[in-house]
């Protein structure tokens, strides 16, 4: 029998909270994937496990706070021990990452740079070769003159598209930010277009996620799987 994609999810979120210990600052992602870490470490909280969650969205943080788990913030704890989180596309080998097309890369970014180790979770339908297969890169924007940034990111070889919520109405971030959605196609050197798209004035982060992935949890119908770096990579 053919395994559904969210029992994917949730085999590999199990999977991921191994490496929760107690005591640890834990960094809870955001999506549907990620939904699932934060109902399975809430299961483990109610047993007895200790730790604190930095969550990195309003969403994220109403559901800890629904089921239990002690959140913080950056104002306690300026490092965290480990982040579990989701992403759009996992490049194989390198494990660099697109993240964001649920809106809260910003949050993620800054989570995973204070972390110590990165661990994404994943179904298998997300690995891809070259970053930009399937995905476009979002990139957060902010209100004022996103006309004009659009316009700058389009000159490095894209095409944004502004992301809407519903309607009419454009998706507004947590940071209260536009999301543009930047089609690169696949991207041979996700490095060098995070700078550029850093560079560009008006961008305040964008999703690509480079060197900054400890271990990749990945579901697949064959079973879960762990996949590390080649090396130990930190930006
Ligand atoms: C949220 O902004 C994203 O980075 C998510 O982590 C990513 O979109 C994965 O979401 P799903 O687990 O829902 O596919």
């Amino acid at each position: 029998m053919r395994i559904s994609r969210d029992a994917l999810k949730r085999a590999a979120a199990l999977r991921a909270i191994d490496e929760v210990a107690n005591g640890m600052v834990v960094g809870l992602g955001t999506g549907s994937t990620a939904a699932y870490v934060v109902e399975g470490l809430a299961r483990r909280v109610a047993g007895g496990l200790r730790v604190v969650g930095i969550p990195t969205s309003e969403r994220t943080a109403s559901q800890a706070r629904r089921l239990g788990i002690p959140i913080a913030t950056f104002a306690e704890h300026q490092r965290l021990d480990l982040t579990i989180d989701g992403a759009d596309e996992v490049r194989l080998g390198t494990l660099d990452l697109i993240k964001g097309l649920g809106g809260a890369l910003l949050r993620e970014k800054i989570v995973a740079a204070a972390s110590d180790r990165l661990v994404i979770v994943v179904d298998q339908e997300k690995l891809v070769e070259r970053l930009g297969e399937h995905t476009p890169v979002p990139v957060e924007v902010t209100q004022f003159g996103w006309e004009a940034t659009a316009v700058a990111l389009t000159k490095l070889g894209c095409i944004p598209e502004r992301r809407y919520a519903t309607g009419e109405q454009p998706y507004v971030t947590d940071g209260g930010n536009y999301i543009l959605d930047c089609r690169f196609g696949p991207l041979d050197d996700p490095r060098a277009t995070e700078k550029k798209v850093a560079l560009t004035v008006g961008t305040v982060e964008c999703g690509l996620f480079v060197g900054r992935t400890s271990m990749v949890v990945v579901a697949s119908q064959r079973g879960v799987e762990v996949l590390t770096p080649p090396v130990a990579k930190r930006p």
